[in-house]
Formats: structure tokens, sequence, C-alpha cells
């Protein structure tokens, strides 16, 4: 009898080992969609990402309770859905990925969608903006912006100041671009404003002086602008100065897709970039404490001339939402658990001020502060001025989705 319960200990306790040591070994696998390269200029954008990736996993791994992570990092090359599909097949099929994350490009998050559904594996988007992408899947939750949360109280804005009737939109033409308009567009005249012309440009490498030339013809009190954050967004300062719009009494004023941090320094030189205001959820220079704590470690891990930015803040709270997952399964992540989880996160105390994610669509709702271009210390910074509090996507509600 006693052997025969030893025997029943030994299993028990072998068992039980044998369980600590798969929980021990227990690695959750994330994959990482981003534009490493490519002629799109995403791959500024994937660095800023990728730090702050990097930062949020070196702090909070070890609170994981043993649980690893392993980020399997993939380049999309830019605005390709094609390649991005078939990364993220391979990174469901072959690398067995628990989430898929990153996303710069609508393009491409919308082309990941309906792998999400069919392999049931949860994608945070950390970027990709267009508001109609998270009707594509029901395992997509957002973590950036959409471009109407923006667009549209900028719209609003707009229509409130003096001496601001006619408005003239130019933005890029594809999905963010095309919301960026529509949302402009709704709120300022629905404001009593008028448009007087628009323009959509190819996304990526256009020659957009002679769109902006027809702005400038156009003679409106406002020129709005999207363009995909990066060096495009220079291209449209150093145009917008060439043409003399500024000297024509034309304010520039857009998403902050327009005036991104880390491209502020290359505006530097262009003198009619001062006092042009932009709508956004995030800068780096905010003075909120969180916001002041968050750059510091920042600059303590990687140097004092690297700041973050918009994507890095998503990428931030994106990498939480990803661990609060974890951390609620032990590791032992299902997809649909996962979504529950992913719907209900939230963070008081982003760096970019209180931020949730919406059950009902799964996308962010958060502050979106009006800012102007200001010369501070001789350089070029975002400053926030108006809070607006805890946007929620506008879209939805002007496309309610069919029953
Ligand atoms: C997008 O493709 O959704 C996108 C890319 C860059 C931005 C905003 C949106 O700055």
């Amino acid at each position: 009898m006693r052997t025969r319960w030893k025997s029943v200990e030994i299993a028990l306790a072998g068992f039980a080992a044998l369980w600590t040591a798969s929980a021990d070994a227990q690695t959750v696998k994330i994959g990482v969609i981003s534009s490493y390269s490519g002629a799109a200029g995403g791959s500024v954008i994937a660095d800023l990402m990728d730090k702050a990736i990097n930062l949020y996993v070196k702090q909070n791994e070890s609170k994981l309770g043993g649980v690893k992570i392993e980020l399997v990092r993939r380049d999309d090359t830019g605005i390709a859905p094609d390649t991005a599909k078939r990364l993220a097949q391979e990174l469901i099929t072959r690398d067995r990925v628990q989430f898929i994350t990153g996303l710069i490009y609508t393009p491409n998050a919308n082309a990941v969608a309906p792998l999400a559904t069919e392999a049931k594996v949860p994608v945070v988007i950390m970027n990709a903006g267009t508001s109609s992408t998270m009707r594509l899947s029901p395992y997509l939750a957002r973590v950036s912006f959409t471009l109407w949360q923006s667009s549209y109280p900028l719209g609003q804005w707009a229509a409130k100041q003096p001496n601001t009737k006619k408005a003239f939109t130019a933005v890029a033409d594809y999905g963010p671009g095309i919301d960026a308009e529509q949302a402009f567009t709704k709120a300022f005249t629905d404001g009593g404003g008028q448009i007087v012309g628009s323009v959509r440009m190819p996304p990526t490498n256009a020659e957009m002086t002679p769109f902006l030339q027809r702005a400038l013809d156009a003679k409106p009190d406002v020129l709005f602008v999207f363009v995909p954050a990066g060096t495009q967004a220079t291209a449209i300062m150093k145009i917008y100065g060439d043409l003399g719009m500024a000297k024509a009494g034309i304010k520039l004023i857009g998403p902050g897709d327009l005036t991104p941090d880390e491209e502020l320094p290359n505006m530097g030189g262009i003198a009619s970039t001062d006092g042009i205001i932009t709508m956004h959820h995030y800068t780096a220079n905010a003075k909120r404490p969180e916001n002041l704590a968050f750059v510091d470690a920042w600059k303590k891990e990687y140097g004092p001339n690297s700041s973050p930015s918009f994507y890095s803040v998503a990428a931030w709270d994106g990498m939480d939402a990803i661990f609060t997952a974890i951390r609620a399964q032990n590791g032992r992540v299902d997809g649909d658990k996962t979504m529950e989880i992913l719907k209900t996160w939230q963070n008081p105390a982003s760096p970019r001020g209180p931020v949730r994610i919406d059950p009902e669509t799964r996308d962010v709702v958060q502050n979106e502060y009006m800012r102007r271009l200001e010369r501070v210390d001789g350089k070029l910074v975002n400053v926030e001025f108006e809070t607006i509090p805890m946007v929620k996507d506008p879209w939805p509600q002007f496309n309610p989705p069919p029953r």
C-alpha cells in the first residue's frame, strides 16, 4: 500500500515538475510586421516603433511570471499588401505566433485581417489608421489612431475661426487620405465652411508641387493636407514655403501626420512652418508627467538626440495591451479570450494621456490635442494648447454597420 501511494506521489510530483517546467519555459511568440525598408519611407517609423517595443519588453518581461517573449520581425517593405499577407501567413502557419502586431500602412493591415479571422490570431494594429479596417475582422484591435479622430474635430475647430470660410483639401490617395478628406470636409461644411477645391495625390514619392499650385490658384483661407507621416511631410512644408502660400494668406492645417516630431529638425529651415496648426494624440513635447517620464526613459536608453514619436506611443501601449492579455492567461493565450481582454484594455496613464479600447469597435479612444508649431530654444516643436477629451472614432456614427 505504502509503495503504491509512494508511486502515485512520485507520479504526481513528476507531473507537477513537468507542469512547472512547461510553465517556466512558456514562450509567447509575437509576430511584428513592419516596414523596415521600402520607398514609402516607413523605415524611420518602423525604427521608432521597434525602439518602443524593445524598451517595453526590457522593462516588463520580468513581470510576466516566468513567461518569455519572442519577437518575430518581418519586413513588409512599405505599402505592399501581398507581401504583408504572405508574411502573416508564414507567421501563423510556420512560426506559430500567438499575436501579430506592427502594421504601419492601411493596405497591409487590410490584407492581414482575413487571415486573423481564419486562424483566430489577434492582431494589434500599431499604426494603420483607416476607420473601415476594423470591420474586416473581429480579431483586430487598434491602439494607434484614426484619421477621422483627428481631422473631424480639426474641421469643427477650423470652421469656428475668424476669416476661415473657404478650404482646399489635398490628401494622399488611399484609405487614410480619403478618410482625412471626408472627415475634414464633413465637419468644416457642417460648421458653415465651403470646400473650394480638393485633390488626391499619389501616396508615395509624388511630385506634389502641381497639386499645391492648384490650391494656391483656388485662393482658399486654409489648406488642409494629409500625407502619410515621414519625409513627405517635410516635402509639403517646402512646397508651401516655395510657392509663397503663407505670404498669400493661406493657412496650412492637418492631422499631426503633417508635423511628426522626428521630421521637425528637417523643417527647421523653413520659416513659413511657424504657427502651423495640427490636431493629434501625441507629441514628445507634451508636458504631462507620464510623458516626461517616458521621454526620459527613452533618452536614457537611446541617447539624448533620440525622441519618441506618435508611432512609439502606439507601440508602447500596444505592447501593454498584449502583455495584459498574456498576464491574464498566464502565458497560455487563446485567441478569443485574448480579444475579450483587449476589448477592455485601458491605460489611464499613457504618455499620450488616458487611452482605452472601445469594446464595441475594438478601436482606440483617446484625447486629441490642438497643437501649434513653435520655435522653443531655436527648435521647432508641437506645442499643445487645447484638449478634446477621449475622442471616439467618429466614422462609425456616420457609417453604421450593415445589419
Ligand atoms: C496608414 O497607411 O494608415 C497611415 C500611414 C501613415 C500615417 C497615417 C496612416 O501617418
